[in-house]
């Protein structure tokens, strides 16, 4: 599975259900990084998108605990391994891990590759995900150059778990 995220200096994501900020780099990256591919959220992430809709063009699996929760256009699941059940038979590499935290951190043991656009900006956050940079299991193996948004300086990261 994939891991896709934009983390700030720390590793923050989002402050009080809302991502940190927008970047349109990004979000077209993540359109085509996921367009046709499995994407895994939690639901409070599902209610952040605009309209509480999933988003179009993937099969979205949501994870709630309310066994009544209902969305159109999603596949609810009540726990990861109902998750893990819903995607066998998908090829991994078309799984994506789309948070938030509590979904990042369920998830991590199961992601073998991550995407992560690192914005190089410190901002208040009240989410974070996993630093792969302290986690002795990832190393970063491609960066892209930085680019800018406004003021806002940032790169696209791969993270790939280490063999063995
Ligand atoms: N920067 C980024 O790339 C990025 C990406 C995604 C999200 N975000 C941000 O992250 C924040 C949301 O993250 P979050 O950690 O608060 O929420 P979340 O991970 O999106 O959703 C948490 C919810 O998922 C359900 N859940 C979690 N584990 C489960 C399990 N094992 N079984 C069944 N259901 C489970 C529960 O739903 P119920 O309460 O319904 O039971 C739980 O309340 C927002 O600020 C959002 O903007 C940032």
């Amino acid at each position: 599975m994939n891991l896709i995220a934009a983390v700030d200096r720390h590793w923050g994501i989002g402050k009080k259900g809302r991502l940190l900020v927008s970047i349109p780099e990004d979000q077209r990256l993540f359109r085509e990084e996921t367009l046709g591919k499995t994407v895994i959220m939690g639901r409070k992430t599902l209610e952040s998108l605009p309209g509480g809709k999933p988003l179009y063009g993937r099969k979205t699996l949501v994870l709630t605990r309310d066994p009544d929760y209902r969305v159109k256009g999603a596949v609810c699941c009540h726990s990861v391994e109902e998750v893990l059940r819903a995607v066998e038979g998908t090829a991994r590499e078309h799984i994506f891990v789309a948070g938030g935290e509590e979904i990042y951190r369920e998830f991590l043991p199961y992601c073998r590759t991550a995407h992560i656009t690192y914005i190089d900006y410190v901002y208040e956050a009240d989410r974070y995900c996993p630093d792969l940079d302290k986690d002795p299991q990832w190393i970063m193996d491609l960066e892209t150059e930085e680019a800018t948004c406004f003021d806002l300086c940032y790169s696209f990261r791969r993270y790939v778990r280490r063999q063995g």
